[in-house]
């Protein structure tokens, strides 16, 4: 065991549960956050409900051969998220190998945890195949060893209804747990996470107004990560599409020089948003905090083992909405409860309370709606959602601030899959973002409106911006409530605009979805849509490679390199071709190698039966050349784009494929074909919905 100090060893949790009185101990497999924020809801809830105290772990940071050490009357709470293809969370890798690894033995000298009372919550998402299986193996593992579950899995999909999934299941779990552990509901109570206080003496430079790491003020260098993103300054930044009449794509290229930064083909950009101003400002005057919006507070944690505070500390309440919590997201029914109590009249406190407790009404007005949490509490109040919230026309409700920010969680980075390769672009990240915008389905009380998704709009807006540019109206079909929502990028103290060069927090997350690094071997690329991104950034990881390989060995360097293939689809060649005058230079530096096949799904030709082609008809159309490179010339195949369909599509065309070449069917050979070449990482995804 390493880090043994003079309070004995910190990374034995037991310990510290007994230290700590504590009758739980809640591990959290977490990428992103969400799972750890349903990790901390549990303790919250245990201890509301039972007076229970949880020590919730980050599982990275304890061992686990004492896990057979856990007191009888005490229990372990796993919430592991699914990532990727079926893997792990990187904090997870060490419990699942020592969970899954039967030469582990715990400290009784077996793998056996004979007795241990635990609970699993899953999360995952339906689209990916491996459908939460962290959560299930976790289960599985520890019944094989003995270990006994309170209640039922909960398993939530972020696809669709993760904070339903979590609802539903919660429930249940809570009343197996009070059986299993011999506890009764009602010893505990609500009790604050946070206080927050108005403070009056500080120095100016010393409050947060968006930065995202306590680094950012007191400039202590560090790497920069997800806890620590590096403000970038947007060098390039144009639009892609060649008609935007109600569509944009951006380009934007974001400079990492003298960052420290690096990055690899194929790796992800996590970009920080923020939220639109015309939310910030409902929430504001929602919230009665108009007049207060500048005012700096201080948040402490009551107890920091349960509730970090989620963002560094001094702020102001109108940077905590703006930058730092996540007030765009669908309002989550439980928190609706949760503010019932503070409603301005017995009637929004009714209103409130039936939207918590019906969920069908819940589902038609908030969900059907798209309604977020200001919008919720202007509706309750009987405001009008349709005029520009001001102080005057909204209804100050008396949440204490300390319930909002325990209540809405975290403003999550966005990932984008970067779209060039550093060999051509060393000093600067490429993404590659689609805007987005969409209907939400009408609604008696609010009509129909338009939802503009946080991150793209917010980077569209940062291209409007970099560029002098005003971004249009956009006026709504029927109820005219809709214009782009402004979003603050000319942050304070130059966090989004430092003299004329915009900024946004970025930080790169590794992935394993690289090319062969012997350029013999064939590469085949579906990325339809943006899904062509990382594609851009293979094919210039080739370019680069193929000039040094010529400048080195002359003209013909090439002639043994295997084809670079890339089947890509758009809806016109006139209209949303991406990077459509970057190919043609491309083909000419990789000397034929490169071969693009671009499926027009708006223009013709269209099959016999007038349907549309997309990208795995043409994959089918070159079905001898496919087979080929996979099967002879043990070729490497990547899907990119969307995972609902298209991805489902292209595997299926490909088992067809491999199914036919190996003289028998789809289901049998060519199935057994794809999973034999995603064992082998010859089959890569980078999808999502
Ligand atoms: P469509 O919008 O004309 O239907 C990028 O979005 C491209 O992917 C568009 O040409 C789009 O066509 C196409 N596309 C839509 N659904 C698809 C699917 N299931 N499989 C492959 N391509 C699809």
């Amino acid at each position: 065991r390493s880090n043994a100090g003079d309070d004995g060893n910190p990374r034995d949790f037991v310990a510290k549960m007994k230290a700590g009185k504590k009758r739980l101990v809640i591990f959290y497999g977490s990428q992103t956050g969400t799972a750890e924020e349903y990790a901390i809801r549990l303790a919250k809830e245990a201890k509301s409900k039972f007076g229970l105290t949880s020590l919730v772990c980050d599982p990275e940071e304890y061992d686990f051969d004492n896990l057979d050490e856990i007191p009888e009357d005490c229990a372990a709470f796993f919430v592991m998220a699914t990532y990727g293809e079926g893997e792990p969370t990187d904090n997870a890798v060490q419990l699942m190998s020592n969970l899954t690894d039967e030469s582990f033995e715990f400290s009784k000298g077996a793998h056996r945890l004979d007795g241990l009372k635990y609970v699993v919550f899953g999360l995952g998402n339906r689209t990916y195949e491996h459908y939460n299986l962290i959560g299930r193996q976790v289960d599985a593992k520890l019944t094989e060893m003995g270990a006994i579950r309170i209640g039922e899995r909960g398993e939530g999909d972020d696809d669709k209804s993760m904070e339903e999934d979590y609802l539903e299941w919660k429930d249940g779990m809570w009343d197996a747990f009070a059986t299993a552990m011999g506890v009764e509901e009602g010893q505990g109570g609500d009790t604050a996470d946070f206080a927050v206080s108005e403070i009056e003496k500080v120095v100016p430079e010393k409050v947060y107004l968006g930065e995202l790491s306590a680094r950012a003020l007191t400039r202590t260098k560090g790497i920069h990560d997800a806890k620590n993103p590096y403000p970038a300054p947007v060098s390039v930044a144009r639009e892609l599409f060649q008609d935007t009449v109600d569509r944009n794509c951006v380009h934007i290229e974001l400079s990492t020089e003298g960052s420290g930064i690096t990055y690899q083909h194929g790796d992800h950009v996590g970009v920080w948003p923020t939220n639109a101003e015309l939310e910030v400002e409902r929430l504001l005057c929602a919230l009665g905090l108009w007049d207060k919006k500048d005012q700096v507070i201080n948040i402490e944690s009551l107890d920091p083992a349960l509730a970090k505070v989620p963002f560094p500390v001094p702020t102001t309440y109108a940077t905590v909405l703006r930058h730092y919590i996540d007030i765009s997201a669908l309002a989550g029914r439980q928190m609706l409860g949760t503010f019932a109590k503070f409603a301005p009249t017995p009637e929004a406190e009714a209103y409130m309370k039936n939207l918590n407790t019906d969920k069908e009404l819940y589902q038609k007005t908030v969900v059907g709606g798209s309604l977020r949490v200001g919008e919720v509490l202007q509706l309750a109040a009987g405001n009008d959602l349709l005029t520009p919230p001001t102080k005057e026309n909204t209804t100050a409700w008396s949440i204490p601030f300390d319930i909002i920010v325990s209540s809405i969680t975290r403003l999550q980075p966005r990932y984008y899959s970067i779209s060039s390769s550093p060999k051509l672009n060393p000093n600067s990240i490429h993404v590659t973002c689609v805007v987005l915008k969409w209907q939400s389905v009408a609604n008696d009380k609010v009509g129909t409106k338009w939802i503009y998704g946080v991150g793209s709009n917010f980077l569209l807006n940062l291209k409007y911006a970099a560029n002098g540019e005003t971004a249009p109206l956009v006026t709504n079909d029927t109820t005219g409530n809709a214009v782009l929502p402004t979003y603050a990028i000319e942050g304070p103290r130059g966090m989004y605009k430092a003299e004329t060069i915009y900024k946004t927090p970025i930080h790169v997350r590794r992935s394993t979805f690289r090319l062969p690094t012997n350029p013999k071997s064939p590469v085949i690329m579906i990325g339809p849509g943006t899904g062509v991104a990382p594609f851009r950034g293979f094919v210039q990881e080739r370019v680069a490679l193929a000039r040094r390989s010529i400048e080195k060995n002359g003209p013909d360097a090439l002639a043994d390199w295997g084809s670079i293939t890339l089947f890509y689809g758009c809806r016109k060649s006139t209209e949303d071709f991406l990077y459509k005058e970057e190919w043609p230079q491309y083909k000419e530096e990789l000397k034929g190698k490169f071969i693009m096949h671009n499926a027009f799904s708006r223009e013709p030709p269209y099959k016999p039966d007038g349907s549309k082609i997309y990208v795995q008809d043409l994959i089918w159309q070159e079905k001898d050349a496919v087979a080929d490179a996979i099967l002879n010339g043990k070729g490497y195949v990547y899907i990119c784009g969307d995972a609902k369909n298209m991805s489902k599509a292209v595997e299926d065309v490909l088992s067809r494929i491999l199914g036919e070449a190996k003289g028998g069917s789809a289901e049998v050979e060519g199935t057994a074909e794809l999973k034999l070449l995603k064992e082998r990482s010859r089959l890569l995804l980078d999808v999502w919905s």
